[in-house]
């Protein structure tokens, strides 16, 4: 349950290797958060992640199996976690691959693989863990979108289509969950210095981590539903997404 001043106590990551979610939990738990479980694949890198957080304050971290393309895993890691620590406050939810288009092109099987982690596992997991935030009454699920699926690009657009479903299906069930004391927010970043994109070249307005992190702190803070990252991206993508297509093929061409 947040405390008093609506803090953050628990948090569950899905995808506990992730640079934003080290990020964004080593903050959490610099405040008043005390229970960390990172949930992900064996090869993860959650053991680091798992040893900043307690350098950071958290008191109760633990790591559990979770892979998102299994699809009888995601409502028996969400219930045992759920079970084992009682309310969690924050669902974060990271998990994906980034992939290039390229060897999504060479290798159709891979970009099936992809959809499966990226919107599949996610959104499998989310209904499993909404349904036991609404019985819980409280908490907050964030969803990480990309401007990637804001508006399709020829050089990433099976990503960028993982990505908009994601979006889609984390507006909706948001809304669904309006009245239940359960809140979804979606945030949209642009590129974030992290091992996912690490050695690409950096888009415009490129972030970190640690300000991304800061921005989900104060989403949830302030009750936001959609978060950009950085926030000045909403006001090229108003545009962008509307512009007409053969525009657009050309801006996106220019990277
Ligand atoms: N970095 C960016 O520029 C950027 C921009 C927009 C949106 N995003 C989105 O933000 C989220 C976090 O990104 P990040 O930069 O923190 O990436 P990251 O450090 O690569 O984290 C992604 C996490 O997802 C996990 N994962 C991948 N496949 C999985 C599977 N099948 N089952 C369980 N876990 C799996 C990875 O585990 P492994 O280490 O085992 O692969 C990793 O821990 C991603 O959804 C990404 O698409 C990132």
């Amino acid at each position: 349950m947040r405390d008093a001043l609506g803090e953050v106590q628990s948090v569950l990551v899905l995808g506990g290797g992730s640079d934003i979610g080290r990020a964004l939990c080593t903050r959490l738990a610099r405040g008043r958060c005390r229970t960390v479980v990172l949930a992900g694949r064996p090869e993860d890198g959650m053991e680091a992640v798992a040893e900043a957080v307690r350098s950071a304050g958290a008191t109760t971290v633990e790591i559990v199996h979770w892979e998102a393309t299994d699809p009888q895993g995601h409502d028996r890691v969400v219930d045992d976690v759920f079970d084992r620590f009682g309310d969690i406050d924050l669902v974060y939810v990271p998990a994906g691959i980034l992939g290039s288009q390229e060897a999504f092109d060479a290798d159709p099987a891979f970009a099936a693989t992809a959809v499966d982690i990226n919107l599949g596992g996610v959104v499998a997991v989310c209904l499993a863990v909404a349904r036991r935030l609404r019985a819980q009454g409280h908490g907050s699920i964030v969803l990480m979108s990309s401007v990637a699926g804001v508006r399709a690009r020829k050089d990433n657009y099976v990503y960028g289509a993982t990505k908009a479903g994601l979006d889609a299906f984390g507006q909706g069930l948001g809304d669904a969950l309006v009245g239940s004391g359960v809140r979804v927010m979606v945030v949209r970043p642009g590129f974030v210095h992290t091992k996912m994109t690490e050695g690409m070249d950096a888009a415009p307005f490129s972030t970190t981590p640690d300000k991304v992190a800061s921005l989900i702190v104060d989403g949830l803070a302030t009750g936001k539903e959609i978060v950009w990252a950085p926030p000045v991206l909403r006001f090229p993508f108003a545009v962008f997404r509307l512009l007409p297509r053969a525009l657009w093929r050309r801006v996106a061409e220019r990277g």
